[in-house]
């Protein structure tokens, strides 16, 4: 079915079953222990060996020779495949460098080789036995910051494939010559790397000619056409299974080279081969989020009223690797009549950048939303405040475009109440007790619905029950449920008389898990096809579904009621139906919050603490309120991340990323965090989908890190602008606002 662009009254809107807080379908599975991740199949298939991949130790050049005799000879091994032996293998749309073959050396940790032996421990310790000799190049680029001169324009590839290098609205160069109050200000964000905890993990086995794979992967609907394309096999020579999957944050939209290994491997010992990336493999074998060098420059009257607004983002990765869109939210913020947004990408040789939890806005929105703090300060107006005051609800850069449902005013005056703003003392470094100085931040989140197509298959069994089938993953984020939730509102059912079977490359494409796009679009594709499944259910009773209304498991007409089992008594009928979207170029669908943050800065050492978090989210109707609170919980901890320990550290001689492990590598945890809160406004948006439900996951994180940024300054009166925001950073300056209080 094609979306009409209005969704009207429909069953849905009953919310017997959507919008309830249910606990996720999957919980007792999963904290049992009996939902089988991708590595952790036993049984099926049986007698699985184990592979080891070997990366490069170098990041640019040539293997000479790969000498494999020594790890042959270790016990257990079966087979070492060398890269040397293998055609280049490409990586699907979603990466551009290979993922194996070939002798030319790309990046730090490419893959080379695997080990392949019966137990785990042989192939690691075979591993080390692989002698590999490499013709090394020296003109390798890995440092952004040292040559941010050197980067080229590029179009926003992600957003406007065919836009313009420099999007421009009025002139903002004059206009920000004009300006009475200006902010003029650099802002940098490290590389980052998704930290899911599952690894990338695939089990390969042939079955004769059929290739059939678990792994751990976000788009089914993407892998199902990348891996036999970049295998040489016919689509339905390949089989992909992923009904659970540990996270992964970006990471896993697309092939790595796990699943390509895993495949070659169990041809070539002819026996099912595991294999599990190890960390070190994640952080430079596979992607990570490109880092940022962005300059922002406000121009306002004396009133707060914005005039000029320039946000320019340069980027580095490989050549033709995904751009950084961190202009994104640029675009869509703030009423101003000059304008430019540009992204510069500085072509490199580290490992390759990619989508990272919401690409674009989460980078973008650490430096417009503390550049917006900045401009409230030289004004003396209320952060908040400035913000309302330069509101829009058509897209500022394209303003015949309009938002549709947009509460962003809502969300900040709403969040200002609850959160209880007006405590915030305007002047920063003035809140101290016991040698700790504590500020309070807000920013703006911004982050796009995404429109996608999306199919189902519905099936009613003879006992009555409803079973759901499509491609979708559920990377843990409750899709099992809300899927359940919609498929038990349409056909009039309790959500325990439906079954929901994900991940598998055999059933309907769906919209998969990527960019929140998730939860509204496969509940979208889930209400078609109960819609045709409705339709048929009432022509067999000679009606038309608009005759009929679904309840308890009946198709009651009048006083007329018929068991959906009876329907179903001479054997199972199956439905199958999808929701595609018009292009409408004259709206913009987008979801909005506002982010509030406290912290506590140890004014001796600088270390920081987040006292209290809160963010008030419109993201449409709420499919489950628990669920989608803790898609927020989750962004918001990912926020605090950015903000204050996540960076992988580049050694710019060697090209690789030196903390790559979880060890280095730090992230936010619940420790680190004392108390978050989420209010979800529940506007449902007519507009989106007969769903009228938006993304939610990654709008907890859009704004987020610079709620936090802002709440610093407040409390230390030191501005970093570099993040993460670690104690060295301000800590020389913090005694300058410390000895104030000095007793
Ligand atoms: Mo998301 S970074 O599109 O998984």
């Amino acid at each position: 079915m094609k979306f009409h662009g209005d969704a009207g009254t429909n069953p849905i809107d009953k919310e017997t079953v959507v919008g309830k807080p249910i606990h996720r379908i999957d919980g007792l599975i999963k904290v049992t222990g009996s939902a089988t991740y991708a590595y952790e199949h036993r049984d099926i298939p049986p007698d699985a060996v184990y592979g080891w991949v070997v990366g490069s130790e170098i990041p640019k050049g040539t293997i000479k020779s790969l000498d494999k005799a020594k790890a042959l000879a270790m016990p257990g091994v079966l087979a070492v495949i060398s890269t040397l032996e293998v055609d280049t293998i490409a990586g699907g749309q979603w990466t551009q460098l290979p993922l194996f073959g070939g002798s030319h050396v790309r990046h730090y940790q490419q893959a080379i080789a695997m080990v392949i032996a019966e137990t785990f421990e042989q192939a690691r310790d075979a591993a080390f036995q692989v002698d590999v000799e490499y013709e090394l190049e020296f003109d390798g680029v890995y440092d952004l910051h040292g040559n941010v001169a050197s980067a080229v324009p590029v179009p926003d590839s992600i957003n406007f494939p065919d836009g313009p290098i420099l999007d421009t609205l009025g002139d903002f160069e004059k206009a920000f010559a004009a300006a009475p109050v200006k902010i003029d200000q650099q802002y940098t964000t490290p590389y980052q790397s998704h930290s899911m905890m599952e690894p990338h993990a695939t089990i390969a086995a042939w079955q004769g000619d059929t290739l059939l794979v678990w792994t751990s992967n976000q788009m089914i609907n993407w892998a199902r056409t990348d891996l036999p394309e970049v295998l040489s096999l016919p689509e339905d020579k390949v089989h992909i299974r992923a009904p659970f999957i540990g996270g992964g944050f970006g990471a896993k939209l697309g092939i790595h080279c796990d699943v390509i290994l895993a495949a070659l491997g169990a041809k070539e010992v002819n026996r099912p081969v595991k294999v599990a990336l190890q960390r070190p493999l994640i952080m430079n074998n596979t992607v990570h989020r490109p880092a940022t060098v962005a300059r922002v420059r406000l121009g306002s009257d004396e009133n707060g009223k914005l005039n000029a607004i320039s946000h320019i983002s340069t980027f580095g990765n490989v050549r033709k690797g995904m751009v950084e869109p961190s202009t994104s939210q640029t675009r869509l913020l703030y009423a101003a009549a000059n304008r430019e947004v540009g992204l510069r990408q500085l072509y490199h040789d580290l490992p390759e950048g990619s989508a990272m939890r919401a690409p674009g806005e989460a980078t973008g929105l650490m430096a417009l939303e503390v550049a917006m703090d900045e401009l409230a300060e030289a004004l003396q107006i209320d952060p908040v405040e400035l913000r309302l005051r330069n509101a829009s609800s058509t897209v500022p850069q394209e303003p015949d475009v309009r938002f549709t449902a947009c509460h962003l005013s809502e969300c900040l005056r709403k969040g200002a109440e609850e959160f209880d703003w007006k405590r915030r003392n305007s002047r920063p470094g003035e809140v101290w007790q016991d040698g700790w100085l504590s500020g309070m931040g807000v920013a703006v989140g911004i982050r796009d619905h995404q429109l996608t197509p999306s199919n189902a298959r519905i099936r009613l069994g003879v006992d009555g029950r409803i079973t759901v089938e499509c491609d979708m993953t559920d990377i843990g984020t409750g899709s099992y449920t809300i899927i359940a939730q919609t498929a038990a509102e349409m056909m009039g059912v309790g959500i325990e008389d439906v079954t929901v079977s994900l991940g598998d490359s055999t059933f309907p494409k769906s919209a998969g898990s990527g960019g929140q796009w998730g939860a509204g679009n496969v509940t979208a594709g889930v209400y078609v096809a109960c819609a045709s499944m409705r339709q048929l259910l009432a022509s067999k009773l000679g009606l038309n579904e608009s005759e009929v209304t679904f309840e308890n498991g009946k198709i009651i007409s009048g006083s007329r009621s018929t068991e959906l089992k009876e329907l179903a008594a001479e054997g199972e009928i199956v439905c199958e139906d999808g929701i595609e979207f018009p292009e409408d170029k004259t709206i913009h669908q987008s979801t909005f919050a506002g982010h509030f943050a406290e912290v506590a800065v140890n004014a001796y050492t600088g270390e920081t603490r987040v006292k209290r978090m809160l963010a008030v989210c419109d993201v449409g109707r709420v499919l489950n309120p628990i669920t989608a609170r803790s898609q927020v919980l989750g962004g918001m901890v990912m926020g605090v991340g950015g903000a204050l320990v996540e960076e992988m550290a580049v050694d710019p001689n060697r090209g690789f990323f030196v903390n790559h492990d979880l060890g280095g590598y730090e992230v936010a945890v619940n420790a680190d965090i004392q108390e978050q809160e989420v209010i979800f406004l529940n506007y449902p948006d007519s507009e989106t989908s007969p769903m009228k439900a938006k993304g939610v996951g990654e709008l907890g994180l859009c704004g987020a890190a610079a709620a936090v940024a802002n709440a610093i300054y407040n409390a230390t009166g030191v501005r970093v602008r570099d993040y993460p925001i670690t104690l060295e950073k301000h800590l020389l300056d913090l005694p300058k606002t410390a000895r104030n209080f000095a007793h």
